[in-house]
């Protein structure tokens, strides 16, 4: 039976002692779980260590820690899995003659949320609380019908991908815009917005895109790292819900938000198709000048540019930031220039936009397709979005546009 080093961190804040790291060995083989290591040493010679979990089949949400620098569930999460993730932990033999572990797995609590003891951090003061922000409940349409709602498959199949969330929290473990800004709403909240915004039965997408629009800490705070997205155990993939609640808000609703974070991103998608390549010195008039009666130089884009200056100045010292550059722009030769605009123009052009959820394909009635022969091409195997090339394809265009 391999041995695996479980290094848990612990702490407890009412002890005022400081964090510290917790060694064990565990025999138990690669195919056990990170959870059935904990629970063993809490069974067998801790029993204070303090963890929370309760289906132990990936349901209940309730064992998020980070494994060797990665947030998700521990009782989803094979012990070889995570000690093969390249984390840079270490072994050091403490006495002559210690053997050397079949893997080294740090546990740690996860992150931007406080910790109560050990690996239980508080999801209260955090997740739910931003959970309850977004409303998390369909709001009906009035006369309510008399008979039951027929929601169309197409809507269902949408909103599935956002009803997959198990409420862990892993995602927002991770997210880089709230470990800077805490208020943001974060990756949890917004795709659970998306699950009632993409419901034809809710009567308020109108003010709930707005909502989300408005609020300095909503939809356009995301940075798109993709961690959310990594980090999600049921292949929620909270960034693509995120955008997707910024295409029907700016797209299809309209709405342009006092932060401009609607005019911004459409300026970097102009910035593309007019240069091929970003233009920095574009970037603020059009973010903030736009189609204003203060054209080109709105003063709210100088006052941005004064703020940046601490940032900018370094960076044009250090060669970071080429001036020339960033004022007259980049040379890409016209051939790639005629390249993009015509990819632009296709994709403006298409009468309706495809907008495709990975994680559900197909219907209900469909002839099952025989097995896809998948051996030798390192294909995966597991329980996925079903996705055909053409699927794939089509979202990627969709994702561009
Ligand atoms: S993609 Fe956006 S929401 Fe997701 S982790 Fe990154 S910043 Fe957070
Ligand atoms: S979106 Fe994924 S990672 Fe985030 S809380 Fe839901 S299941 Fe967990
Ligand atoms: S114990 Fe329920 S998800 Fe892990």
């Amino acid at each position: 039976m391999p041995q695996y080093l479980l290094k848990l961190r612990r702490y407890d804040p009412r002890s005022g002692e400081a964090a510290y790291w917790d060694e064990h060995r565990v025999d138990l083989g690669g195919r056990s779980s990170v959870l059935d290591a904990i629970l063993k040493v809490r069974d067998e010679v801790d029993g204070s260590v303090g963890i929370r979990c309760s289906c132990q089949q990936a349901i209940c949400g309730s064992c998020g820690v980070r494994m060797n620098g990665r947030p998700g569930l521990a009782c989803n999460t094979h012990l070889e899995e995570a000690a093969a993730r390249d984390f840079g932990v270490g072994w050091n033999p403490s006495e002559e003659g210690d053997e050397v572990p079949a893997g080294v797995i740090e546990v740690e609590p996860m992150g931007n949320m406080p910790v109560i003891r050990d690996l239980i951090v508080d999801m209260d003061a955090v997740h739910w609380k931003k959970i309850q922000r977004v409303s998390p409940y369909l709001i009906n349409q009035q006369p309510v019908p008399e008979r039951e709602y027929i929601v169309p498959h197409e809507n269902m199949v949408d909103i599935t991908q956002s009803m997959a969330c198990i409420q862990c929290g892993a995602c927002v473990s991770d997210c880089l815009s709230m470990e800077i800004d805490p208020g943001f709403i974060g990756p949890a909240a917004l795709a659970k917005a998306y699950r009632f915004v993409g419901d034809p039965r809710d009567a308020e997408h109108h003010e709930r895109l707005e909502d989300l629009s408005e609020d300095e800490h909503g939809i356009y705070d995301c940075t798109h790292c993709f961690n959310c997205i990594d980090a999600c155990p049921k292949g929620v993939d909270p960034m693509s819900q995120i955008m997707r609640l910024r295409r029907r808000a700016g797209t299809d609703e309209k709405i342009v938000d006092r932060n401009n974070g609607h005019r911004h991103e459409d300026t970097i998608a102009t910035l593309v198709r007019d240069y091929g390549l970003l233009h920095e010195a574009e970037m603020l008039p059009r973010s903030y000048g736009g189609n204003s009666w203060f054209g080109k130089f709105h003063p709210a884009a100088g006052q941005v540019l004064l703020r940046s200056l601490p940032s900018i100045v370094p960076a044009v010292l250090r060669r970071k930031v080429n001036i020339k550059i960033a004022v007259f722009g980049h040379k890409i030769p016209k051939p790639d220039l005629d390249a993009v605009k015509k990819l632009y123009a296709k994709i403006e052009g298409r009468e309706q936009r495809v907008e495709l959820n990975l994680y559900v394909s197909g219907f209900e009635d469909e002839p099952e397709a025989p097995p896809a022969e998948t051996h030798g091409t390192g294909a995966p195997q597991d329980d996925g979005p079903a996705t055909s090339p053409h699927e794939l394809e089509a979202a990627s265009e969709s994702e561009s546009s």
